[in-house]
């Protein structure tokens, strides 16, 4: 079934959105294809299924929306990422640069659980910023990260560089 979907047909290019000269690739129309979403999920869970992963970890928003099917799909525990003064327990933050300025996300203290192999996921790879935030959290604490995968990737922004040498997975890519 799944070798069947072009999941490309999936994605709505928008472009010079959010601001002139970036092509935005919007996710809505898979996500309003339950076939085609779930067909995505399976792919992505696909090259990690073998792999004893024990915990997915996503930063919000759009990470969230294929990293807790995934999750249930990999039977995982899902450790949300999030923006800041969003968990209410202990938390440890990352800060890092954006093309312009820096950001930061946050994790809870006891987030995972010694001995974890964690899958990060995201919709999209870009610059490789978010990611490589989220890599940082979890081997910060102590996790294994087994790999990273993501429904999109834009290759032409080699945020793969940014990633070391983790197991790297996407669905669908644009040059
Ligand atoms: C988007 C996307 C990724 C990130 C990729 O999130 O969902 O998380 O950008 O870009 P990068 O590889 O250059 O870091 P965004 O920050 O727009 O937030 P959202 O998920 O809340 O829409
Ligand atoms: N996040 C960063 N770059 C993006 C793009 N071109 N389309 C959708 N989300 C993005």
């Amino acid at each position: 079934m799944t070798d069947s979907i072009d999941f490309r047909r999936y994605i709505r290019s928008i472009p010079d959105f959010p601001k002139p000269g970036i092509m935005f690739r919007d996710i809505t129309p898979l996500l309003a294809a339950p076939e085609a979403f779930r067909a995505a999920v399976k792919a992505m869970a696909d090259p990690f299924r073998d792999q004893n992963i024990t915990a997915i970890a996503a930063a919000e928003a759009r990470g969230f929306i294929f990293a807790a099917p995934l999750a249930l799909e990999l039977n995982a525990a899902f450790i949300p990422v999030r923006k800041p003064g969003k968990l209410p327990f202990d938390t440890k933050a990352f800060h890092y640069e954006l093309e312009y300025g820096t950001d930061t996300l946050e994790i809870h203290t006891d987030a995972f659980e010694q001995g974890d192999r964690v899958l990060l996921v995201d919709d999209l790879l870009a610059t490789g910023g978010t990611m490589e935030a989220c890599v940082r959290l979890a081997e910060q604490a102590h996790a294994s990260v087994v790999g990273c995968v993501f429904a999109i990737e834009l290759t032409f922004l080699k945020g793969r560089e940014k990633l070391g040498d983790h197991q790297i997975f996407s669905l669908i890519d644009y040059h």
